[in-house]
């Protein structure tokens, strides 16, 4: 990476990089740990169902707004909005996004570093047992050991610094390239082995038979800002990707593919777990806990259950990390490009400043576990001020700044390559979903949410 400013940016060299790293970006944790216990905990299909109509009319059609407005600008999140829209406060959108990312990374982090302690839990081969208190308790001692957690969680920041540090093509697109199709491939193969137990189907129904009588308002914003925060949307990462992203490429097929790709990823992740919860007799509403309390379980019924677990774990902290290194990428940029402070450095100072964030969602369920406000502990409260709060407004405010500065001439050249694809007839079309639809439906979700 050239630590020059923004006129010898980096970027992705190559059409698979661009996809590879958008795609690296979307897919991690949101997939694998979040999709399924947030459909375990909201009541299963229902759930589902609403958050891929959330993924379609609002995710989709922003990815791609955010995406080209970044190539359009091609600067930092907060720079974008300075150079489309300049002497406005529209730039505001990219202060909240980098808001909700130092409060993503919060809880992120902490999360991955308990992935990075079942890779070595995995290694041992202690968690390979169907033994559901054993499974329980292991989790529950990690969380709960402050050293262990926050050990964990430094070693997550550390290498994340690291990548980052070598910079965008080199760095980013290096490590997600040739990680999604072996975590994909894996998963095929872990649900393939939780449908084979007994009593699976269960898990099946759950997944795909909706009750709708647990849905209200607040099940309506949970599958929301599950939308936003399964695509990286709201914060910033895809404006910050966009502005890397190689003039010929096509946005809205690129934004399609990942969207498609990161569902199935999501889809693959459930029908690991569902089958597994039902047929052991899990909790299918255990939370966070569930990943790492059910998926040892269906490797103990694997043949090579031992090594693929290890592999499992490896590459779930891989997606990981490629979810975060989009995350890191905002507010480096934004010290990079806004104060001119050296690529290396405004590394550094973010990994630092995450360490002192990250540590308080890391205590959260120790040390710090009486620090509570609205009944949540502070990971909790990071999750939902993002997820349920920031991002939706970040996007609203974003599809506004669609409709009033750019408008339908703006959005439209910039999908189209300036006429390059003929797809302008397609691209009206996302253009009024996106400026009439995806805000009405952000708006009433979200009133309905928080005041409901
Ligand atoms: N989309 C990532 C995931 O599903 O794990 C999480 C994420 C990455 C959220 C980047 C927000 C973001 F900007």
């Amino acid at each position: 990476m050239s630590s020059s400013p923004a006129s010898a940016r980096d970027g992705f060299s190559s059409g698979f990089g661009v996809l590879a790293a958008t795609l690296g970006s979307a897919v991690g944790l949101g997939n694998i740990w979040m999709f399924p216990y947030q459909t375990g905990n909201n009541g299963g299909a229902g759930f589902l169902l609403i958050y891929l109509l959330a993924t379609l009319l609002v995710g989709l059609p922003l990815m791609i707004a955010e995406i080209s407005l970044g190539r359009s600008a091609r600067t930092d999140p907060v720079g974008v909005y300075r150079k489309l829209a300049p002497g406005t406060l529209w730039w505001i959108i990219g202060a909240l996004g980098l808001v909700s990312v130092l409060l993503i990374m919060s809880f992120y982090s902490a999360v991955v570093g308990w992935v990075f302690a079942y890779v070595g839990k995995s290694v041992s081969g202690g968690i390979l047992t169907q033994d559901r208190s054993l499974l329980e308790q292991t989790f529950g001692g990690l969380v709960s050991n402050p050293a262990a957690a926050l050990g964990w969680q430094w070693l997550v920041l550390l290498l994340v610094g690291i990548i980052i540090t070598f910079g965008v093509s080199r760095g980013i697109e290096a490590v997600t390239k040739r990680l999604m199709p072996l975590l994909f491939g894996l998963l095929v193969l872990v649900a393939l082995a939780a449908l084979m137990l007994p009593g699976a189907m269960e898990g099946v129904r759950f997944l795909f038979l909706p009750d709708f009588s647990r849905i209200d308002g607040q099940v309506l914003l949970k599958a929301l800002g599950l939308a936003f925060f399964k695509l990286s949307l709201g914060v910033g990462s895809m404006t910050i990707y966009g502005s890397y992203f190689r003039q010929q490429q096509n946005i809205p097929r690129t934004a399609l593919t990942v969207m498609l790709a990161d569902l199935t990823v999501s889809m693959l992740a459930g029908l690991a777990i569902f089958p597994a919860v039902f047929a052991l007799g899990f909790n299918p509403a255990s939370g966070p806990a569930l990943l790492f309390q059910t998926i040892p379980a269906v490797f103990a019924s694997m043949p090579l259950g031992h090594l693929l677990m290890i592999v499992f774990f490896v590459l779930t902290a891989f997606a990981a990390i490629g979810a975060m290194l989009s995350l890191v990428e905002v507010p480096v940029a934004i010290l990079h490009e806004r104060l001119r402070i050296e690529r290396a450095r405004a590394t550094w100072l973010t990994v630092l400043a995450l360490v002192g964030l990250g540590s308080l969602s890391a205590l959260s369920s120790s040390t710090l576990s009486h620090v509570q406000l609205g009944g949540m502990n502070l990971f909790d409260l990071f999750d939902f001020l993002s997820s349920k709060l920031l991002m939706p407004i970040t996007g609203l405010l974003t599809c506004l700044f669609v409709l009033l500065r750019w408008k339908q001439a703006g959005f439209v050249a910039a999908n189209s390559n300036e006429g390059a694809l003929h797809n302008t007839g397609l691209l009206r079309a996302v253009f009024t979903i996106l400026t009439k639809v995806t805000p009405l439906l952000i708006l009433t979700v979200m009133l309905y949410g928080l005041l409901g």
